[in-house]
């Protein structure tokens, strides 16, 4: 049986240690592609993490390439390029700098990998997986966001701390963008089976939903140089993983979202099944009045984004 081919494009932090993950996990062989410009660090990475296998005891294949040619028929292609927020840089330049970032991969993923299924991670996440779905003209459930899996695992771990617990027993879900408007669901969430309102008092309940929220701030303001890698790769290796092996794991996931929660043609985070042929199935939550309102205003934020995004790339094709 011929094994998974799983491209990561970008090889910076979130690209190679998602590399790093699906080879120990032994989901595939990688192809890890990042820009001509950076020489062979592509390369260079990909056969020091190959070198990790007789230690660690995995045999993934690894290769580095500049070269879309060499990530030709992936099955799953994993987008992490794009650039972080420099000095000066207003947040529609970042969102237009990574939408054409995005863009221009996603053709090339289009010419070479026609039949694979796309799991975006570049931010800001929502637009830029309506941009990578654009591009590439695949069908909806073939292009992805990985957010929700990272965002649930921040909420878990914090549970987990609070009631020094293994964070194995807690289970949770939570939906909409990925930013400061996720909806964690405490209602979707318990510990061993045992509903978390019974575990904790509500209003400690909502200071764990409110630093999940800002989890991706609380890890800039500590490395100061760059966001977070190793749980965001790992969330997007669970993706791979619930893809190539066919598990129909029922996780969130940024999927679009057109009559489902009424949303209307966006990408957002909603619970879904994954396997092999993607995002196979959306669950439809019933949300209590809050959860609604808070998911609402979640979607506004992203329909809005996107709609900023949209107006830049015409500026940007017209000029
Ligand atoms: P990084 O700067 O370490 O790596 C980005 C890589 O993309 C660089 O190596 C760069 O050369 C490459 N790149 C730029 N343009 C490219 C192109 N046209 N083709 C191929 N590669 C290209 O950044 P890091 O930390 O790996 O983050 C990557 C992205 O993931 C960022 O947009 C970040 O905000 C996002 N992110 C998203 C998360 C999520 O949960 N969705 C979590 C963490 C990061
Ligand atoms: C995070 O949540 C920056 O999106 C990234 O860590």
């Amino acid at each position: 049986m011929r094994r998974a081919k799983i491209t990561v494009v970008g090889a910076g932090n979130v690209g190679a240690t998602t590399a790093h993950w699906c080879a120990s996990m032994e989901l595939g062989d990688i192809v890890l592609l990042d820009i001509p410009q950076l020489g062979d660090m592509p390369k260079g990475k990909a056969l020091d993490l190959m070198q990790s296998g007789p230690i660690m005891g995995f045999d993934s294949n690894l290769m580095g390439t500049s070269d879309y040619a060499d990530t030709a028929d992936s099955d799953v292609v994993v987008i992490t390029a794009g650039i972080p927020r420099k000095p000066g840089m207003s947040r529609d330049d970042l969102l237009s700098t990574n939408a054409r970032i995005v863009a221009s991969v996603a053709e090339q993923v289009k010419k070479y990998s026609p039949e694979s299924i796309v799991i975006v991670v570049s931010n800001p996440l929502d637009a830029m997986v309506q941009q990578a779905q654009l591009s590439t003209g695949f069908p909806h459930h073939r292009v992805m966001g990985q957010a929700g899996v990272l965002d649930t695992a921040r909420y878990r771990t914090f549970i987990a701390m609070e009631l020094g617990c293994s964070v194995e027993d807690v289970s949770a879900m939570l939906l909409g963008g990925h930013g400061d408007t996720m909806v964690p669901m405490p209602s979707c969430t318990s510990v061993g089976g045992i509903p978390l309102s019974q575990l904790l008092p509500a209003e400690r309940i909502n200071q764990l939903v409110d630093r999940a929220r800002h989890g991706g701030a609380e890890i800039v303001s500590l490395l100061k140089t760059g966001s977070a890698y190793y749980a965001p790769a790992a969330a997007t290796a669970q993706m791979v993983e619930a893809i190539v092996k066919d598990k129909k794991r029922l996780i969130p996931c940024a999927a679009y979202c057109d009559k489902e929660y009424g949303v209307g043609g966006y990408y957002v985070g909603v619970p879904v099944i994954l396997g092999k042929n993607g995002v196979e199935k959306i669950i439809e939550l019933d949300l209590t009045g809050q959860e609604k309102a808070d998911f609402q205003k979640s979607v506004d934020a992203v329909r809005e984004l996107v709609k900023t995004m949209n107006g830049l790339m015409v500026q940007a094709a017209v000029s």
